[in-house]
C-alpha cells in the first residue's frame, strides 16, 4: 500500500539516555503496527494501536521532561508546552480517524500523527541532545535517584 509514511529508528535519533532512545523506538514500533494494521484494514485495531500510541506519547513526554529539567535545560518549559501542544494534536487526529475511518483518508491522518513524532525527536528532542553535548552534561548525572 502507498500513501503511508514509514518511519524506521536510525542512530543519529539517539540523545544518548537510553531510557528515552527506548520510548522513540517503541512509539516508532506501535507507528509502524499501525501501517500493518491498515494495509489490513482492521480499523478496530488501529484505533487501539492510537490509543495506545497517544499513552506512550503521554507517559514518554513526562519521563522526557524529567530529564530536560534535571540537566537545567534552559528551553524546558517551553519543550514541555511544545509536548502538551503534540498531545492535543495526537488527540485530534486520533478523533479524525474515528470519524473518517477510511482508508483514503486514513494516510493523511496517519501522516500527521507521524508528522508528530517526527517533530518530536527530530526537532526538539535533538536540540536537547545538542545542549546536553555542548555543554558535556554526563547522561548518567540525569538518571532518576532511588
Ligand atoms: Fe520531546
Ligand atoms: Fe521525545
Amino acid at each position: 500500500m502507498t500513501g503511508f509514511r514509514r518511519l524506521e529508528w536510525r542512530d543519529s535519533f539517539s540523545v544518548g539516555i537510553a531510557a528515552i532512545d527506548d520510548d522513540h523506538r517503541r512509539m516508532i514500533g506501535v507507528l509502524n503496527e499501525i501501517t500493518a494494521s491498515l494495509v489490513k484494514k482492521d480499523y478496530v485495531l488501529c484505533e487501539e494501536l492510537f490509543d495506545r500510541f497517544i499513552t506512550l506519547a503521554a507517559d514518554h513526554f513526562l519521563r522526557e521532561e524529567r530529564y530536560l529539567y534535571a540537566a537545567n535545560y534552559p528551553k524546558a518549559a517551553e519543550h514541555a508546552s511544545h509536548h502538551g501542544r503534540l498531545l492535543v494534536m495526537a488527540g485530534q487526529v486520533r478523533e479524525r480517524c474515528r470519524n473518517l475511518i477510511k482508508a483514503d483518508q486514513m494516510s493523511e491522518c496517519f501522516n500527521d500523527m507521524v508528522s508528530f513524532l517526527v517533530d518530536d525527536i527530530l526537532g526538539a528532542d535533538i536540540q536537547f541532545k545538542s545542549y546536553l553535548d555542548e555543554h558535556r552534561v554526563d547522561r548518567l548525572s540525569l538518571e532518576p535517584k532511588i
